[in-house]
């Protein structure tokens, strides 16, 4: 089902001359159903059509009324109003919706297109930290609905493998560390010793003398430092990767930044000759004053170069190893200036897939109300995070349904589902807060609640698959609404999963997800299923196998499991 509104706006489009997708665009899903299940305001082609609206709508219902699928079309007040014929309508999308893998979504837009998307990217010897469990997150989903919408997309995890911290944590390590505490858990104890390095430098300001020598002898190729920064770097990726493991959360690529140590040059010779290249204060920069924006700098005033010269080249490998033609960076707000930036510089470089650079940004998460802060040392460690929320839906699972097999699997699916659906069941741009009852309370607006739907709905057709019971929508039936409501969300996934790209936004499909559920269980409440007479039977259990499909693709789109039974 590529589109409701689509389709109608065909017929419409005709009649008032003017494209299908404009028409498409204008109509609306009326909030009262009782209305009808589409509306089209009419007062737009007013001028046009020296008419005005309420005759205008009157003479759209006249020809729509006409078209196929159409059971009505009414004027009112300047609206066209149409209800659709519900029974081959709803066997159409029932039927798409369980025959193919990809059921109701199109895999059409962004066909012969490659996108890279930058996610996690979180900081070696600095916490990861809850900005990146966001990136991970919302880049993740972002990826998954790509892809269903038809596009090649790769993920890079662009690592902060290099900088000035690593000449601190080498110097810290030599003096307060040992091998052991590392190898037991990196990415506590390189923080803790990252953070015991400054604590010491405010008594001892001769330390950081001795933090800029280490990172000079690294640049340098010093085999000590860089050994220890290899090390330091394969230990964090061990720890990030088994909580990418537990977050079901994979990539195509880790290319740290280091990577680019041997790149820059040839950027930097670019921007010279392209005669992009200003001093300032000993700094080489690009000067950004006619757009606004402060100076992007290339080369700082100790010839070491730096973060944004670093995205410059990761920019053009992306483009040109890994065939990009969209890039997408999923990086929290406070980079917005520096992204903002970095495209700038592209463009005036003349990169053609400058204007296909987005920064994806997003709003900050808060636990219980707080917001966190890195500085005083008030971390909340991820896998922590992950691990507590799995307890508690073990201990949740172990009352509810004492009986289940697999308890510990399971647990695992909703605890970890519950974090992921907090996080992107909130547009994207705005603050998260987490609270560990909030997240897993099965009733709320929540992951488990959502899972859960999805196991009672599994449940019902694994008792009608037992049965040998038949499932497609029988062609006779006609829905009524509550069936009817959960046949016309179920023709809107393509739509939603169009909305929720155009918008760089998984919120959109959690939301999604949230309204399937509603429907699905004001439905269950009063329509008995397996009991029913056929048609209504079949037709009930082919909704049903609707949902389920529906249901899971939401939760895989947004990189949540769906067990079958919970
Ligand atoms: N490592 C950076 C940070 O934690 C994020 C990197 C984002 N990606 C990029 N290409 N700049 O702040």
């Amino acid at each position: 089902m590529k589109s409701v509104k689509r389709a109608i706006a065909q017929a419409i489009a005709e009649v008032v001359a003017r494209p299908v997708d404009e028409i498409a665009r204008m109509l609306e899903y009326p909030p009262n159903p009782s209305l009808g299940d589409l509306a089209l305001p009419c007062f737009q082609f007013a001028r046009e059509m020296r008419k005005n609206p309420a005759q205008i709508a009157e003479e759209l219902a006249a020809r729509v009324r006409e078209a196929a699928g159409v059971e009505t079309a009414e004027a009112e007040k300047g609206f066209l109003n149409i209800r659709l014929a519900r029974a081959p309508f709803a066997a159409q999308v029932v039927g798409q919706a369980i025959s193919s893998v990809h059921g109701l979504f199109s895999q059409e837009r962004g066909r012969g297109r490659t996108a890279v998307i930058d996610y996690s990217s979180p900081n070696i010897a600095k916490p990861f930290g809850v900005g990146h469990l966001r990136s991970t997150i919302i880049g993740h989903a972002l990826k998954r609905m790509m892809r269903e919408d038809g596009w090649k997309v790769e993920g890079v995890n662009h690592l902060g493998d290099w900088g000035t911290q690593f000449g601190k944590v080498i110097a810290a390590y030599l003096k307060w560390g040992n091998e052991d505490e590392v190898r037991k858990d990196p990415v506590k104890e390189l923080f803790r010793l990252y953070v015991r390095f400054h604590q010491e430098a405010e008594s001892s300001p001769e330390l950081e003398d001795e933090g800029r020598l280490w990172f000079k002898k690294l640049e340098d190729g010093d085999p000590e430092a860089t050994r220890l920064w290899r090390w330091f770097i394969d230990e964090s990726l061990r720890a990030f990767k088994q909580v990418y493991d537990l977050l079901g959360v994979e990539f195509e690529h880790y290319i740290g930044e280091s990577f680019y140590n041997d790149k820059m040059d040839a950027i930097v010779r670019e921007l010279r000759e392209k005669g992009l290249l200003v001093e300032d204060q000993g700094a080489e920069v690009v000067d950004l004053s006619a757009y606004d924006m402060p100076p992007c700098i290339i080369v700082k005033s100790d010839g070491t170069s730096i973060y944004a010269t670093r995205d410059l080249a990761a920019a053009d490998y992306r483009h040109k190893a890994l065939g990009a033609d969209t890039l997408l960076y999923v990086v929290g707000a406070e980079q917005k200036l520096h992204f903002q930036q970095v495209f700038k510089v592209l463009e005036l470089m003349g990169r053609d897939y400058a204007k296909n650079c987005v920064h994806v940004q997003f709003g900050l998460m808060k636990f219980n109300g707080q917001r966190l802060s890195t500085r005083r040392g008030h971390v909340v460690y991820l896998e922590d995070v992950l691990r507590k929320a799995i307890e508690e839906a073990r201990a949740i699972i172990e009352e509810k349904n004492p009986g289940l097999e697999n308890k510990d699997a399971i647990a695992r699916q909703v605890g970890v589902g519950a974090v992921i659906f907090n996080d992107l069941k909130t547009y994207r741009i705005h603050e998260v807060d987490f609270r560990y009852e909030d997240v897993l309370n099965f009733d709320g607006e929540t992951g488990p609640y959502v899972q859960y739907t999805h196991a009672r709905a599994s449940s019902v057709l694994r008792k009608a698959e037992a049965d040998a019971m038949a499932w497609e929508w029988a062609a006779d039936y006609q829905p009524d609404d509550a069936e009817w409501a959960l046949v016309f969300l179920l023709a809107q996934a393509n739509e939603s999963l169009e909305r929720a790209i155009d918008a760089y936004d998984p919120s959109v499909i959690a939301r999604y997800a949230l309204q399937l559920c509603h429907a699905f269980n004001r439905f269950y409440h009063d329509h008995p299923i397996l009991q029913a007479e056929d048609p209504a039977r079949q037709s009930r259990l082919a909704l049903t196998r609707a949902l389920r499909e529906a249901l899971a693709k939401s939760l895989y789109l947004l990189g949540i499991e769906a067990p079958e039974e919970m």
